[in-house]
């Protein structure tokens, strides 16, 4: 195993409290992880992702953390954790938590103490600012900046006993770290080592690209129509970023082998996703970029912008140029704050299951280490959401809030973007049968299962060789056998088509051609070379094998491999 095995690996990323529910309390747990460990080996996946299960008052869905050291009783015990974990590595996978420390939870008594009083030793462990100047403290508009929070609302809030504001980025229940502490970085290293200590193959690290705050803390530009500025200048990539990030592994990683570490980046650009992923200067070994997911996305939230498969391309084809020779991609498509990608650039009607797998492969083939999202691998659709109530999600409840509360959108407009791109989405419970609850629970889930599960389900789908599954699985074993998928170079082709997305990896004398097909149309792929790629070796396709020519069928995708002569 070098250092680097990551690179052949697919990662299958694990939402505990929508995955599979052991105790009959409508929430998943680990218990139910445990019972279905076998179906993810033979997915053929090598590491698993863990949401967060610590204990927390689950205002985030466990992104609000009051204890990092412990599992929440809502998913078991440190000892069913261990279980877990034992099973994972004895079918020869491993284990990646959820490292959330941009944040905690206001309920964490690090937190709890550092609001107490101002000379409280922990006071300066969260960012603490008097009101605006001149402003009245606690009233509207009095808040040290404009800023306004990821889930709506101000990103500051008054905290009464000590006069006094506290940022968080997130919900008010997620007060931000003062990472310029360095007793805050020392107490996050020792968790972390502490976790690996027991075991973990390493860490996904939520948010990690914001821990480093302008002290300064200026106001954001305030766009027009909108109740709140963007603050992300002064945290998105900020000025101590690289320091705290090296700082980190040299006292958690170092010395450490077998270890895999993502960094969540939103906003990330491609030159510093090179230097946080350059293994010369030990900070991850990989980043979640957020590009190609704002790829359909415009200045206004609350409208809906149609993909254009040439700006999606021209984004991956950036990222893979970019990071060739230095650093390292990961891939996704979906995890749980996106809405599941067949329906959002698939067809998740007439053409589910070939598009499904149309995705999967284009997204697999590219350079870098793919991530699953579960329930992607049975093309798990978007749910039909019908009002608000039907929503959990703080995000989706709190941006509804502000667009219709403060920006006078109307109710349907709003609710037209959040069925189409809400986070909820992503978190309706895993479809393990067509039983009424969809196997996943036999109480009352915390969130409906989609309909959809008496016919998207994993049972049906194990059993019918021709499912999104068994597609996915061949993916994974493609990329573990052959090495062209892993170290080859990329390149971008028919980069102004609409419709078919197409690439070249090659690896000393192995070629493969990936083509897919993202319309429902019949489309020739007029490539140099067609007529001989038409005769080399077809090694993927998902539906019936196309003709002589390049043609490609609706959702069509086909991976085809051939050696050139020296
Ligand atoms: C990113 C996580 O993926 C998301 O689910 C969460 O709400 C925020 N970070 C805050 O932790």
């Amino acid at each position: 195993m070098t250092d680097q095995w990551w690179k052949q690996a697919v990662v299958y990323q694990i939402y505990p409290r929508s995955f599979a529910d052991a105790d009959s309390d409508g929430v998943g747990d680990l218990r139910g992880i445990i019972g279905h460990l076998d179906y993810l080996a033979g997915l053929g996946v090598d590491v698993l992702w863990l949401s967060p299960i610590y204990p927390s008052p689950q205002d985030d869905n466990g992104y609000d953390i009051s204890d990092y050291q412990n599992v929440d009783p809502l998913f078991g015990s440190l000892e069913t954790f261990d279980e877990l974990l034992a099973g994972v590595h004895a079918r020869g996978m491993k284990l990646v938590m959820d490292l959330v420390v941009n944040h905690s939870s206001d309920e964490h008594p690090w937190f709890v103490e550092s609001r107490s009083s101002t000379d409280n030793p922990k006071r300066d462990w969260y960012w603490w600012r008097p009101a605006r100047a001149g402003l009245e403290p606690g009233t509207p508009g009095a808040e040290p900046t404009n800023w306004g929070s990821a889930f709506g609302g101000p990103a500051w809030e008054y905290d009464e006993q000590t006069g006094a504001y506290y940022l968080h980025l997130f919900s008010k229940k997620q007060p931000d770290l003062n990472w310029e502490n360095p007793e805050v970085r020392q107490a996050v290293y020792a968790m972390m080592r502490w976790w690996l200590d027991r075991g973990v193959d390493g860490f996904r690290m939520d948010v990690i690209n914001m821990i480093s705050k302008d002290p300064a803390l200026p106001d954001g530009k305030l766009p027009t129509g909108r109740a709140y500025a963007d603050g992300s200048a002064s945290y998105i990539d900020g000025p101590r970023i690289h320091e705290f990030l090296h700082e980190m592994h040299g006292e958690v990683f170092q010395g450490r082998a077998g270890l895999l570490t993502v960094g969540e980046m939103p906003g990330v650009t491609v030159d510093e996703a090179i230097r946080y992923t350059d293994p010369a200067r030990e900070e991850v070994d990989m980043v979640f970029q957020f590009d190609h997911v704002w790829a359909d996305r415009g200045p206004d939230p609350w409208l809906l912008m149609p993909l254009q498969l040439t700006t999606l391309k021209a984004i991956f084809g950036r990222w893979q140029a970019g990071l060739a020779d230095v650093g390292w991609n990961s891939l996704y498509w979906n995890n749980h704050d996106q809405p599941r990608v067949v329906s959002r650039f698939g067809d998740d009607s007439a053409y589910r299951v070939e598009s499904a797998k149309m995705l999967g492969t284009v997204l697999h083939l590219h350079r870098g280490t793919p991530y699953v999202y579960q329930g992607e691998e049975l093309g798990m659709t978007n749910a039909p959401f019908r009002s608000i109530e039907d929503f959990r999600d703080i995000e989706a409840l709190g941006q509804y809030t502000d667009a219709v509360t403060k920006e006078g959108r109307s109710p349907e407009e709003v609710l037209t973007v959040l069925r189409a791109r809400g986070r909820d989405n992503a978190r309706t419970p895993m479809q393990w049968d067509a039983s009424p609850q969809a196997g996943f629970t036999t109480g009352t889930p915390w969130l409906a299962v989609n309909p959809n599960h008496t016919e998207i389900n994993a049972a049906a789908a194990v059993a019918d060789p021709n499912s999104v599954y068994h597609h996915y699985r061949k993916l994974a074993e493609l990329r573990h056998t052959e090495p062209a998928v892993v170290d080859g170079d990329f390149t971008m082709l028919l980069p102004n088509d609409e419709r078919l997305y197409a690439f070249t990896r090659r690896l000393d004398q192995t070629e493969l051609l990936v083509i897919g097909n993202f319309s429902a149309e019949t489309v020739r792929a007029e490539i140099d070379d067609a007529a001989a790629w038409a005769a080399a070796e077809l090694v993927l396709t998902n539906t019936a094998a196309p003709t002589d020519d390049l043609t490609l069928g609706p959702w069509q995708a086909v991976v085809y491999r051939r050696m050139l002569s020296r």
